[in-house]
């Protein structure tokens, strides 16, 4: 089933659009605060960002945050490629640029997006900084306060975030084992229609979903462009991962199989360094009109010194071998997870098996909560994601997001290890004392995926 929320919320405080002026909390801290607008009063530190400050201890292996690893870059082909454009062409790479990015990527990124079978012309690509920057450009042009987006329970955080600061409602739409599911996607259209709503789009990550970490299969990606059709529904396709698929070729894209109904996000963050910021939209030529007007009104135009940068990097390397070489260092570290997380859990944890990515999304014994455990967590010096960052309706209590990526592989065994004694000693409390989470229960559909029983 789907449930419906107002956005923005992510992190765990209590709605702030409910609660009138004078009883907001900030007032004593902050004295700007009656002369914000409404949905800045929404808007609030992540508990991803909340997390970062502890996490980065050296001595608690974090879990937590999704930071791509990129310590194997060729950093003297990227250096040499630097001083090469400053000194070809610096006054072009450090001059204004065109809205819409520059010519020579976008052609660039078309070779990119053709390894997921989409074929575009470079002049319906969009530049944007990082594809962060495309959701907020997508949702301004979109979205009116209070206009209904479907997205996948649970969502990416850095989404909802933007969803809320627009102050859109979310409705999460519930996945199984292969993603979104088809019929509580239909379902929830069918209540909107009969409530006379309509959803502005559909925002899904079907490779490895951040934070869920299950893959839609084609044939499941098919069955919901049928739907899409059938309701006239129009879907957002994000994509950072798609490339790093750990075993065979990577999958197509929706946008492969639709180029009128599906908008595609692109970002070179996880597949060569997420500092240039530099991702991308596929949009129909008349929203890549409209997008490039929001870009021209929100920076001018997108960085040009990062543009030329990362031309240069895929000009001048083997960036297909590059991507290889990261999945395979991704390879052992998601495989150290699985083996921490089999060998560590206690009965009655389940946990998604990704195929890419950088995720694995747990689901605790039955009366644990993810977010009341975390400072015992932390004390055991091992961190995570609670599952409620990623529903903009407080649900997830019983999930947390656990992120393979960047420790070492040594590290990650480690960290499963502290956390699996942090779970026991918490459901042997359960056990005793009978403590209750007392947060409601996913319905069954939106539970994510049914993850390998432990
Ligand atoms: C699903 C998803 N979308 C978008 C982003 C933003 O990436 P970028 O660095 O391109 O802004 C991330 C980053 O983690 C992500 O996981």
């Amino acid at each position: 089933m789907s449930q419906s929320g107002k956005a923005g919320q992510p992190a765990v405080e209590p709605d702030p659009g409910s609660t009138s002026p004078a009883q907001r909390q900030d007032t004593r801290l902050d004295t700007y605060v009656d002369r914000y607008a409404e949905r800045a009063h929404g808007m609030k530190a992540s508990a991803v960002r909340a997390l970062f400050a502890v996490a980065n201890r050296p001595e608690v292996v974090s879990l937590a945050g999704g930071m791509p690893n990129i310590a194997d870059l060729p950093l003297n082909v990227v250096a040499d490629g630097l001083k090469d454009m400053v000194l070809e062409i610096g006054p072009q790479a450090m001059q204004y640029g065109s809205g819409q990015g520059e010519p020579m990527l976008r052609e660039q990124i078309c070779e990119v997006m053709s390894l997921e079978g989409i074929s575009a012309d470079p002049d319906d690509v969009t530049i944007t900084v990082g594809s962060q920057q495309a959701l907020d450009l997508l949702t301004r042009i979109f979205c009116d306060p209070g206009d209904v987006v479907l997205a996948e329970a649970p969502s990416y955080v850095g989404a909802l975030n933007t969803f809320g600061a627009y102050e859109t409602t979310v409705v999460h739409v519930g996945m199984d084992d292969d993603g979104l599911d088809p019929v509580a996607l239909r379902e929830a259209l069918v209540r909107l229609q009969q409530s006379g709503q309509r959803a502005k789009f559909l925002y899904t990550i079907p490779n490895f979903q951040n934070p869920a970490a299950v893959t839609q299969p084609v044939a499941r990606r098919k069955e919901i462009l049928a739907i899409a059709e059938e309701f006239d529904l129009l879907i957002i396709e994000d994509n950072p991962y798609g490339l790093l698929r750990l075993s065979g070729d990577p999958l197509p894209a929706m946008r492969a199989f639709d180029s009128d109904r599906v908008i595609y996000l692109g970002s070179f963050s996880k597949t060569f360094a997420p500092g240039f910021r530099v991702g991308w939209v596929l949009a129909p030529h008349a929203v890549r009109e409209k997008l490039v007007l929001a870009q021209e009104a929100a920076t001018l135009c997108p960085p040009v010194f990062s543009q030329f940068a990362v031309s240069s990097y895929l000009s001048n390397h083997d960036w297909k071998g590059q991507i290889e070489s990261f999945k395979s260092m991704y390879l052992t570290r998601r495989d150290a997870m699985l083996s921490g997380l089999a060998e560590h859990m206690p009965t009655g944890t389940t946990w998604t098996h990704p195929d890419g990515g950088f995720f694995v999304w747990l689901t605790l014994p039955e009366g644990l909560d993810s977010q009341a455990m975390l400072p015992r967590a932390v004390s055991n010096r091992v961190a995570y994601v609670p599952g409620t960052a990623f529903y903009a309706d407080g649900l997830g209590t019983r999930n947390m997001r656990l992120s393979y990526c960047f420790p070492t592989p040594e590290r990650i065994l480690e960290g499963t290890r502290r956390l699996g004694d942090v779970l026991a000693r918490e459901a042997e409390l359960h056990r005793t004392f009978g403590i209750s989470d007392n947060q409601p229960r996913i319905a069954e559909r939106s539970q994510a995926p049914r993850p390998n029983q432990r």
